[in-house]
């Protein structure tokens, strides 16, 4: 069983000793919905992309964070599906946003040690932001460091759906047989599948829904849901997430009490 012990900036970067010690867990795969942009704009009497602006630093943040605490994935819903349905301009100016990101960002992130991947369909986005998609994954392949993951133009329902269509491709090709198509096979079709899957889901301001962000990969994933909106979502406000990870006992379908004694086995 974890304990309470508090999680500071310090702690973090101690995590191997910590984790020998059998008193912390650390999520190795985080997901993130960045929700609020548009509330803490409002609040300023901003223009709504004044808060995606705010959030962009936000995302530099807890990336940074990440880095710090070497988790080993982030992965992040920067544009569903569904945002198609934003006013016109709000929908340009997140897409000239991600642009200039990807601008301003790649280079410091490839400096960090961080491999940049996007999941979702890209080929909806303009030639030239597909081009800075391509280019960032290109720089960053060979990376070691964090794995960060962005959604865009992605839907959980479209992930399950392409998974199931590439299955019956194979199946139709004679690659896989019918009885072989169970649950890991799914897994290992839908986007993600090289990654173990998230053990730790935020979402920000202050509503508690999934908005079909990963619905196959979060089966077992711990659930945290904060009021603060996604600019206001600072390093102490991670470490809060992290330290509230910590003290769940995680029991994938088993007993409290037989996952007491696997942890007394493991650490003895
Ligand atoms: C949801 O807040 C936020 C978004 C749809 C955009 C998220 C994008 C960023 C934070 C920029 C990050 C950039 C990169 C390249 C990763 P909302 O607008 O729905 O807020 P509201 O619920 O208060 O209206």
């Amino acid at each position: 069983m974890l304990n309470s012990y508090k999680l500071t900036a310090a702690t973090l970067i101690n995590k191997d000793e910590m984790n020998s010690a059998g008193k912390l867990t650390y999520p190795e795969h985080i997901v993130v919905v960045m929700d609020g942009n548009g509330r803490w704009a409002k609040k300023r009497m901003l223009p709504r992309t004044a808060g995606h602006h705010a959030g962009v630093k936000s995302t530099r943040n807890i990336v940074e964070e990440c880095v710090k605490a070497e988790i080993r994935a982030l992965t992040l819903f920067a544009f569903s599906s569904e945002n198609w349905q934003r006013p016109e301009q709000e929908v340009s100016s997140l897409m000239s946003l991600f642009i200039s990101t990807l601008q301003s960002e790649v280079s410091s992130l490839h400096k960090q040690n961080v491999r940049m991947r996007f999941i979702g369909e890209c080929s909806a986005f303009s030639e030239k932001l597909q081009d800075k998609i391509h280019q960032a994954e290109e720089l960053t392949q060979l990376n070691t460091g964090l794995q960060l993951n962005i959604a865009v133009n992605y839907g959980g329902r479209w992930d399950v759906a392409q998974a199931c269509k590439s299955i019956v491709e194979k199946v139709q090709a004679g690659v896989l047989q019918i009885q072989d198509v169970n649950a890991e096979m799914v897994d290992q079709h839908v986007c993600l599948s090289d990654l173990p899957a998230p053990d730790l889901f935020i979402r920000t301001g202050g509503e508690q829904r999934i908005s079909n962000f990963l619905i196959w990969q979060i089966a077992y994933t711990e659930l945290y849901f904060t009021d603060a909106l996604w600019p206001d979502f600072n390093s102490e406000a991670f470490l809060t997430a992290l330290n509230w990870f910590a003290l769940r006992q995680r029991r994938f379908g088993k007993t409290g009490e037989q996952v007491d004694t696997s942890n007394v086995a493991s650490h003895s």
